[in-house]
């Protein structure tokens, strides 16, 4: 290929753009420069790099990186703002150590604040057995309602949390349903049938199976079987249900026992949490009652 050699510049008749002179072997060079625009955003984009550069975090150093002038560093800036969430929520999560119930229950303030944390907790806690609502499912109690085990104060339910019921530690809650599997048939039908119409108040008081209740079930679910005695054995009478209350689910339970457990939470939330959580579940029913009631 031959140097080119300069022409003057000319209009290309094609596409109208005029040509820069330069001729390579009959073929035209068209004078097309690169667009300002995008020269000036290169330039602007360079200049601004370098400003970075100075002002910011830029270059990786080993193990470490420049910090540039500002000495900005996100990762200071996040834990930075997590310790003052974390200060705030110790300032007031303190409170339930060492404070009343009844003096945090007043502080309307305080509960605003603290009841979102609560139901936090309880999602992570406690939803998987007794249900995102605390609706509880078979073999959970609700927590919702008014049909306590153990009782419904914050104090009781704090204490069924620090040591749990039926749960592997030396304090626990103990409570059992035993296995009347010795009963003849017959009896087991019929209290089965009793008991599953006790709720609806329809049972016969004089019938046999009255009798069979008030020797073998009374002295843990109360004489009425109204329960209440805080014996950690449930009202029959209230419908609400663990298990369930027709006869075929009372058959199960009369055969084979029932003994849920409750784990122990002492080791796994703080005192404060706690706590937290048994105002938590004593509002959730809206609720002062005793166990029964
Ligand atoms: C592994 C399942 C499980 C988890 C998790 C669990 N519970 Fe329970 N909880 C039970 C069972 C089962 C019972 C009923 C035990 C029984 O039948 O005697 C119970 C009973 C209770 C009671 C007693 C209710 C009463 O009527 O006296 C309270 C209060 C309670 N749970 C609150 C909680 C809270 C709060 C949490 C979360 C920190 C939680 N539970 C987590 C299974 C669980
Ligand atoms: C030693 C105390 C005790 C005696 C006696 C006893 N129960 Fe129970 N019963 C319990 C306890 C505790 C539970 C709760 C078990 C659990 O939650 O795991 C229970 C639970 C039940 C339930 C399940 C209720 C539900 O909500 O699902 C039924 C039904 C029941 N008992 C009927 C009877 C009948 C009928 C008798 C008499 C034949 C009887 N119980 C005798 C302690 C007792």
């Amino acid at each position: 290929m031959s140097e080119p050699h300069g022409k003057a510049p000319q209009i290309d008749p094609v596409t109208g753009y005029g040509t820069t002179g330069h001729d390579w072997n009959g073929i035209h060079e068209l004078n097309t420069p690169f667009p300002k625009i995008v020269i000036w955003a290169l330039v602007l984009t360079f200049v601004y790099s370098l400003i970075a550069w100075v002002l910011l975090p830029a270059w990786p150093v080993g193990r470490d990186y420049t910090r540039g002038i500002l000495g900005l560093d996100q990762h200071e800036m996040a834990l930075e703002r997590l310790q003052k969430l974390e200060t705030g929520r110790t300032e007031w999560l303190s409170r339930f150590k060492t404070e009343y119930f009844a003096a945090l229950q007043a502080d309307a303030a305080l509960m605003a604040r603290a009841m979102p944390a609560a139901e936090r907790l309880f999602l992570d806690n406690c939803a998987a057995c007794h249900g995102n609502d605390a609706t509880g499912g078979p073999g959970f109690p609700a927590l919702n309602d008014h049909s306590w085990l153990w009782g419904g104060d914050p104090d009781v339910i704090a204490e069924t949390l620090h040591v749990g019921i039926n749960a592997p530690n030396d304090d626990t809650r103990w409570a059992q349903m035993p296995a009347f599997d010795w009963l003849e048939r017959s009896e087991m039908t019929a209290l089965a049938e009793y008991v599953s119409a006790l709720p609806q108040g329809t049972a016969d008081a004089n019938a046999p199976a009255a009798t069979l209740f008030a020797d073998n079930c009374s002295a843990c679910h109360g004489e009425t079987g109204a329960g209440g005695l805080a014996n950690g054995a449930p009202s029959l009478t209230d419908g609400a249900v663990i298990y369930g209350q027709d006869p075929d689910t009372v058959m199960q339970t009369l055969r084979h026992g029932r003994q849920g457990v409750m784990p122990a939470w002492a080791d796994r939330l703080s005192e404060a949490e706690i706590n937290l959580l048994a105002i938590y579940v004593a509002d959730l029913s809206g609720n002062k009652t005793e166990p029964g009631e």
